[in-house]
């Protein structure tokens, strides 16, 4: 029986014009093979899964191809050195992955080794994976050797973060940012790769791949190829639903209505319905996200402030909850607890328009008990004012703070750190309208409620 292969290295890029997008890399590439004008070191950045380590490959094996067209820059996939780059055998193509061992020993090796003559063909073409994990001997050792590159040295670079690249090692490369693919290039792509599988795929199915992962063309096909194997006939979009452990949109939207509408209780009935039926929390969160965007889009384009500034605090708390949710094993706890807090927050929102003052806030910050606070909803409605008045991208950091007015100082509580400092580095555009608002002698006093 033949070796599965994963699909993702099934249909690695073997060919320019096999990689999907990238055409501004692809192209300036090629006219840099075709005429022998290939700098000695490039700088791929982007997303992950987007052709970065296809694209260098590709490179690499061009440039020792010796059944290549000398008007084309496509590798004939056919000579020796073709054949060897392809089973990762060529001694001329040298990955390094800075990631597993921060590349201390590959460096050093590599200063060693660089000088010697290629084996096979004119070039030794070293790739960096994950360049931004170099350690700084390493950048260091690295430098040195792009100060002077002997002639038959060419690297790339490949890395999800760039800015963690020292510019003095940036200014020595030819720099390509890789994109995310568009949710029609991943479709065409899985489409292609369904159809040589033959394998029937549903076009609603492939179009919830391609939304599921995010502009990646490596998850795209990895979540294809956890459906293929599974797949009888054909994968229908309710199937892949449930393989991918993705809830119904509409079982989502009824989720976040009970969370915004402070129904703490039927919430989390509904968060255990989609669990028990496998959802995924990872999905689960990112669908509430997306949702919660939708409603606070629609908020803005309605102008209707008091409901976007509570839809932002909420995606806020959804956003960092998705961070959170990647860095657990058993997340269900957390989902939990974030929206049934959520629901309890929107609830005494939902309580005070009811029934509004005297106090606004039924907690104190911390979460201790409960105390009488100055704030009346006159004050509230004095800050929504001031907010309307700044520009947009201020307003932004200031729409996370709840404000208090205590005599003639003006409290704002920011639930995330992030929104504290923003908003502290950009008070002197509040600062004008506060005072037009509580007098000249008031003080602002910014306060975290994280603390
Ligand atoms: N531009 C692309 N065109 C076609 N397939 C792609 C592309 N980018 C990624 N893939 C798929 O994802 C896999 C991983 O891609 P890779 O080049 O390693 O991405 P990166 O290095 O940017 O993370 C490839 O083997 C291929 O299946
Ligand atoms: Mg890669
Ligand atoms: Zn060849």
């Amino acid at each position: 029986m033949p070796e599965y292969q994963s699909l993702y290295r099934k249909y690695r890029s073997q060919t320019f014009a096999d990689l999907v997008g990238q055409d501004a890399a692809s192209r300036a590439l090629q006219g840099a093979i075709i005429s022998s004008r290939v700098a000695h070191a490039y700088l791929f950045s982007g997303s992950r899964g987007t052709g970065k380590t296809s694209a260098a490959r590709l490179l690499a094996k061009a440039l020792n191809c010796t059944g290549r067209a000398r008007d084309s820059a496509e590798p004939c996939n056919r000579c020796q050195s073709c054949v060897e780059m392809t089973a990762g055998s060529a001694l001329d193509l040298i990955e390094i992955d800075a990631a597993s061992n921060r590349g201390i020993d590959e460096i050093r090796d590599l200063r060693e080794k660089v000088n010697l003559a290629p084996a096979l063909g004119p070039y030794k073409v070293y790739i960096i994976d994950e360049a931004h994990m170099l350690t700084e001997p390493a950048f260091n050792a690295l430098l040195k050797t792009l100060e002077e590159p002997p002639a038959h040295v060419v690297f790339v670079l490949c890395t999800t973060d760039a800015q963690k690249i020292p510019l003095t090692v940036i200014g020595r490369c030819q720099q390509f940012v890789f994109r995310r693919h568009s949710e029609e290039q991943i479709v065409g792509r899985l489409t292609h790769i369904a159809k040589t599988e033959k394998v029937q795929v549903d076009a609603a199915a492939m179009e919830l791949i391609a939304r599921t992962a995010q502009g990646s063309m490596r998850d795209a096909v990895g979540l294809l190829d956890q459906l293929v194997p599974l797949a009888s006939d054909s994968i229908s979009l309710e199937s892949a639903r449930s393989l991918l452990g993705i809830a119904d949109p509409r079982v989502l939207d009824s989720l976040l209505d009970h969370v915004l509408g402070g129904e703490a209780a039927e919430a989390l009935a509904e968060l255990n319905r989609i669990y028990s039926s496998g959802g995924e929390l990872r999905q689960v969160v990112r669908g509430l996200m997306e949702g919660c965007r939708d409603r606070l889009v629609a908020a803005l384009t309605k102008h209707d402030q008091p409901t976007a500034r509570r839809l932002s605090g909420v995606l806020d708390a959804l956003l960092h909850l998705d961070g959170e949710v990647r860095r657990h094993a058993e997340p269900r706890f957390l989902v939990e607890a974030t929206l049934a807090r959520l629901a309890v927050e929107a609830g005494t929102v939902v309580e005070q328009v009811n029934a509004p003052p005297p106090g606004l806030r039924a907690a104190s910050p911390q979460g201790g008990e409960v105390t009488s606070s100055p704030t009346t909803a006159q004050s509230v409605s004095g800050w929504s004012e001031v907010l309307e008045k700044l520009n947009r991208t201020v307003r932004a950091a200031y729409l996370d703070a709840q404000p208090e007015v205590d005599g003639s100082v003006l409290v704002l509580w920011f639930r995330y750190g992030f929104h504290h400092k923003k908003a502290q580095e950009q008070s002197a555009q509040l600062i004008p309208h506060v005072r037009a608002w509580l007098g000249d002698d008031v003080k602002i006093d910014f306060r975290s409620t994280a603390a």
